[in-house]
This record gives structure tokens, C-alpha cells and sequence, in this order.
């Protein structure tokens, strides 16, 4: 029930790939209509206080508020059915790979696992709030850690960490092991070093939130890895966050400046190469070159007795055609390696691709060689040890 949670507004952004346009390449906007229709009806129950449909690449994202907190399964279902409408839509048109996230048939609870993304996060509003929701697509969750990490942590990124006092204690990380399942809470300028060592793995430790030390929620981050949910490699787990911006967080400039640096992150063709992350407004928000290259759209909001008043479309602005434009370089120059490492991803990456059943038939086509040396391999030493 509303009342029992107080006046705490939930925001929540949930996205599937439910099909798309010639190729994993554009959300079709017949979609996007079928599912905003059931989120207009979940606003008119009272369910929700607002939403937003739009597209990133071949994700259909569903920004939605209300007050029922995080992991509600009123809340989830209704994003379950948004994604069911329109996968029968795009299954109607005979769109590319209708229904591709939707990885169970029937909804059981809680969306989480069974192929969406989820960023969630529950405040009391402030007399203005202003957020942003980042949405990629062709690449990881872990794709934001070097963003996060500069935003939160970076004193040459962020003035506000040093000249604003409320930001000069510091943020606190949660870390994730998506492997093992496991988390951490990292303290920073503190613990610096050891958050670095973490997230510079982006595809295993992956930041889940940041809170500011007196507890308030700054940033939470969708962690889902379909790889990893379904065993097999299905489609990259394009990856959502949500960031608070201003009075006590980083300013909306703050959060945006590190996307102005186009990093390499891992997704990209058949979710198996390194590409630059290419920051772009909606309308450039589609999948070309090579399938990508991987791109992140940024739609500014301010939440007002939890309606979403906005969006600013954040990327589609001249201060980022440099980016852009360095990113097309970085883009042609790893392209030029063609299936070559570290362009095409390292083994320990292709496991969760198609590769090794390509590479299971060469398996015993292999001889015996006289190396000349016994190669001493991590696993025996670690039986020395
Ligand atoms: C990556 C992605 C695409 C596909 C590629 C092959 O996340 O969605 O790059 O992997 O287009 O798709 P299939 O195997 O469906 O032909
Ligand atoms: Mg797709
Ligand atoms: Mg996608």
C-alpha cells in the first residue's frame, strides 16, 4: 500500500529486447505503443504515478514511477505484460528476434532473472529532483564502472568532491560479483585503490549503487547478464542507470563529462568485441556499423510529486560531436583487427558466446607436439602453493 511507504517517490527503468527492426538494430514504434498502452493503464489504476516509453538501439525501456518501492510485483508485472504486448507485436510484424528477453513464459514474482534489465532506486524527493537515465545498448552492465568511478570518486572530473562540502566525505560503492554473487561496499577516497582493482574487470565486478555517506541513494545501476541467466549466450545485457543529480550530488555537468571520453567497453558485434562507448541522442540511438558501435543516450528529468517532468534529450548536443567524432576513429581503428584479440574478446568472454562451439570441432583435430619445455600452467601452481 502508498501510505504505509510515506511519501517516498520510486523511480524505475526496466528494459527488454523484445524484437526490432531489420536486424538487433531499432526498436519499431508499433512496440513501444503496445507497451505504453499498459502502462497507461497501470497510471490510471493508480498503480503508477508516470512513465516514459523509448528506445535505445533494440531495447524497449520502460521509466516509471510510483510508490510502491523497489522490487514491487505489481510494479514488475506490469512491466512484464508491457514487454509480452509488445513481443506479440513485434511477432505480428515479423520483427528480428520477437520475444528475445522475455526468457521465461510466464511471470513469477519478481522480473529480475528472468531476462529485463532493472535499475531501481527509492528517495524522498527533494523540492527538486532532478535525475538522469543513461540507457546502452551493445554493450554490459560493467560498462559504466569507468564512467561511475569518475563521477563519484574523480576530483579532476568532479569539482563538487572537492569545493562542495556536502560531497567532500565521499561516496560509498556497492560492488557486485556477478560470477559468484557476491557484493562489497567500498568507501571512497578511502578505499580508492581496491575499488580500482575491482571494476577495471568490468565484465565480473560491476558497481551496482553508489550512496552518499549519510545513506542517500545517488546512483543505481541494472546488473542483469543474460549470459550468465539463460547459460548460453542470447544477447548482450545492454545496461541501464539511473544518477541524482545536484544540491549535495555531482551537477547534471558533472555526471555527463565522462561520457565526453569515449572508453572501450566489450559488446559491440554478436556481444563479442571491444568497441568505443558512443554517447548519442535518441535519433542516433540505432545500430549500424558492425552492429554498433556501442552507444549510450542520457534523458534528463526532474521527478515532481513523482511525475517525470522532462525528458532533455542529454546527448544530442554539439558540446559532444567531438566525442562522436573520436569515437568513429577509435571505431575504424579496432575494426581494422577484424577477429583479432583485444578487438574480438578474450576466451574467458567467448565462453559466453557462440565461439567455443565453433572451437569444440577442432578439438580433436589436435596432435600431440614436443614443445621442448613443460609449460607450467596456473593451475599447477597453485598445487604448489
Ligand atoms: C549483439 C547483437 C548483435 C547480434 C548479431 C547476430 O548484442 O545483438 O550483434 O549478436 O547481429 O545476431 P543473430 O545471431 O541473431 O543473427
Ligand atoms: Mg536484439
Ligand atoms: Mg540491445
Amino acid at each position: 500500500m502508498s501510505h504505509e511507504r510515506g511519501e517516498k517517490i520510486t523511480l524505475s527503468v526496466i528494459k527488454a529486447d523484445i524484437g526490432s527492426l531489420a536486424g538487433h538494430h531499432k526498436v519499431h514504434p508499433d512496440t513501444m505503443l503496445a507497451s505504453t498502452r499498459v502502462l497507461a493503464e497501470a497510471k490510471k489504476n493508480g498503480l503508477l504515478i508516470d512513465y516514459y516509453v523509448t528506445a535505445v538501439g533494440d531495447d524497449l525501456q520502460l521509466i516509471m514511477t510510483h510508490k510502491k518501492g523497489v522490487n514491487n510485483k505489481e510494479v514488475h508485472e506490469t512491466a512484464w505484460n508491457a514487454f509480452e504486448e509488445a513481443a506479440k507485436v513485434a511477432k505480428e510484424l515479423g520483427l528480428y528476434a520477437a520475444g528475445q528477453d522475455l526468457l521465461s513464459n510466464s511471470f513469477s514474482g519478481n522480473i529480475r532473472g528472468m531476462g529485463p534489465g532493472v535499475a531501481e532506486m527509492e528517495f524522498n524527493e527533494r523540492p527538486a529532483e532532478p535525475v538522469v537515465v543513461f540507457m546502452a545498448d551493445k554493450t554490459e552492465p560493467g560498462a559504466f564502472n569507468l564512467p561511475l568511478y569518475k563521477i563519484f570518486a574523480d576530483p579532476f572530473n568532479t569539482a563538487g568532491l572537492v569545493i562542495d562540502p556536502r560531497m567532500h566525505n565521499g561516496f560509498i560503492f556497492t560492488v557486485l560479483d556477478v560470477y559468484e554473487g557476491k557484493a562489497l561496499d567500498l568507501s571512497t577516497p578511502n578505499d580508492l585503490y581496491d575499488l580500482l582493482a575491482l571494476i577495471g574487470t568490468p565484465s565480473r565486478y560491476v558497481i551496482k549503487y553508489v550512496h552518499r555517506k549519510d545513506g542517500e541513494i545517488a546512483s543505481t545501476i541494472s546488473s542483469e547478464r543474460l549470459s550468465l541467466i539463460a547459460g548460453k549466450y542470447i544477447g548482450k545485457d545492454d545496461p541501464v542507470m539511473i544518477v541524482r543529480a545536484q544540491s549535495g550530488f555531482p551537477a547534471l555537468g558533472e555526471i555527463l563529462e565522462p561520457f565526453s571520453f569515449p572508453h572501450l567497453v566489450e559488446g559491440w558485434m554478436r556481444g563479442s568485441h571491444a568497441g568505443p562507448l558512443m554517447p548519442v541522442g535518441i535519433k542516433d540511438a540505432k545500430m549500424t556499423r558492425f552492429d554498433g558501435p556501442p552507444r549510450v543516450a542520457a534523458l534528463g528529468f526532474n521527478i515532481k510529486n513523482g511525475n517525470l517532468v522532462g525528458p532533455s534529450d542529454l546527448f544530442d548536443d554539439v558540446a559532444f560531436d567531438e566525442t562522436r567524432r573520436q569515437a568513429q576513429i577509435i571505431a575504424e581503428y579496432m575494426r581494422r583487427h577484424g577477429p583479432f584479440m583485444p578487438h574480438r574478446l578474450g576466451p574467458e568472454d567467448m565462453e559466453y558466446t557462440t565461439l567455443p562451439d565453433v572451437l569444440k570441432k577442432l578439438e580433436n583435430k589436435f596432435r600431440p607436439f614436443e614443445l621442448g619445455y613443460k609449460p607450467i600452467i596456473k593451475h599447477e601452481l597453485e598445487e604448489i602453493k
